[in-house]
């Protein structure tokens, strides 16, 4: 059975269309991972999920339970910990789970109970009595888990909570994460950070633009792919033009497949290669029309390759175009002033 269930969600804000269709299944128990860059949609269906948002249209079954028509009885099943939390800032840690204890009825010895594990598990007891308008960032997101994992619940919701951490921090929360999936929470996590997703997942669904790209284990998705990632870069790259042609003259190197021009930081040219012996045919062919070869690598493929075979870009691109669009439009703002 799928622990959650979402069919063809579809959210508007004003004329942004967050999401467009999006479906998410999600079996028992599972650790799942969704990987996308800013403005995708991911916090978007998170809070859906959560009941905190309702779709324009669409399906969300929760533990079998109709999410849009019985929100009550999801939220009793459900943890949720957002991207920001706006946390009070004179209470102490512990008074705010006691708070948050208190909001889910348990009594007074469970609750006690319940808080001293969690600071303890959380490595939490040496400021929790502090006020938390004096916490660090990695503290604030080790007392939002705490405070979202306070009932128990079956499924946990995590809205990129690493950002902004330390290693150390982290790893922690890793591992905690990865202990409570052992017992048997569903787990659905999001992040930008492919190496987060690779390292948790037993699934994941890459989305972007509001839909769902591609879905699947991270090893099954890079399978799929098959073949050696090659990054080649020429001394000569200066221009569209010149890419383009070295991109023709790569393409007609037998053994070569999908050639994509990347343009972030110069140019240079990605391609899949189908065997180890094709590098250096391809290397003789560039050198033969003389061109100098600056840089050529080949890797395994990565979570990137799966995201760039699904759309085209690198998830780099993809956030560098949205922190673009956000800069332009604040100098507009800022010149119609
Ligand atoms: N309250 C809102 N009002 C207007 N537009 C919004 C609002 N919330 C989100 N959006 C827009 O909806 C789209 C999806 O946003 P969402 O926050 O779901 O993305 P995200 O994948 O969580 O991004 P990030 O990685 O930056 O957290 C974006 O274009 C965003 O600007
Ligand atoms: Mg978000």
């Amino acid at each position: 059975m799928h622990v959650i269930d979402t069919q063809e969600l579809v959210k508007s804000y004003g004329p942004v269309k967050a999401l467009k269709g999006l479906n998410l299944q999600i079996p028992k128990g599972c650790l799942y991972g969704l990987l996308g860059p800013n403005g995708a949609g991911k916090t978007t269906t998170l809070r859906i999920l959560c009941t905190l948002l309702a779709p324009d249209s669409g399906k969300v079954l929760i533990a079998g339970i109709n999410a849009l028509q019985d929100p009550r009885s999801v939220r009793k099943e459900i943890g949720y910990v957002a991207q920001e939390v706006a946390i009070d800032k004179i209470l102490s840690g512990r008074e705010l789970l006691q708070l948050q204890a208190d909001l889910y009825h348990l009594n007074n010895l469970e609750k006690e109970d319940r808080i001293n594990k969690l600071i303890a598990r959380l490595q939490m007891s040496e400021w929790i009595d502090r006020r938390c308008g004096t916490y660090s960032g990695g503290m604030k997101r080790k007392l939002d888990l705490a405070a979202g994992l306070i009932h128990k619940p079956k499924v946990l919701i995590l809205d990129e909570p690493t950002v902004g951490l330390d290693i150390e921090s982290r790893s922690s929360i890793w591992q905690l994460i990865k202990e409570l999936r052992d017992q048997g929470t569903t787990i659905l996590i999001s992040s930008h950070y492919l190496e987060e997703i690779e390292f948790l997942s037993d699934r994941m669904a890459i989305i972007d633009d509001g839909r769902v790209i591609a879905e699947g284990s991270p090893e099954h998705l890079k399978q799929e792919l098959g073949g050696d990632r090659v990054t080649l870069k020429v001394r000569e790259f200066s221009s569209q033009d010149e890419s383009e042609k070295v991109k023709q003259l790569v393409q007609s190197v037998e053994g070569v497949r999908q050639v994509v021009v990347n343009k972030s930081q110069g140019y240079s040219l990605n391609l899949v290669i189908e065997k180890e012996e094709v590098l250096n045919r391809l290397r003789n062919k560039v050198l033969e029309a003389e061109y100098q070869v600056f840089t050529l690598t080949q890797s395994r493929p990565s979570l990137d390759d799966v995201y760039l075979q699904a759309t085209g870009r690198t998830l780099m691109d993809a956030e560098l175009a949205v922190s673009t669009q956000r800069d332009l439009k604040k100098e507009s703002k800022q010149s119609m002033r």
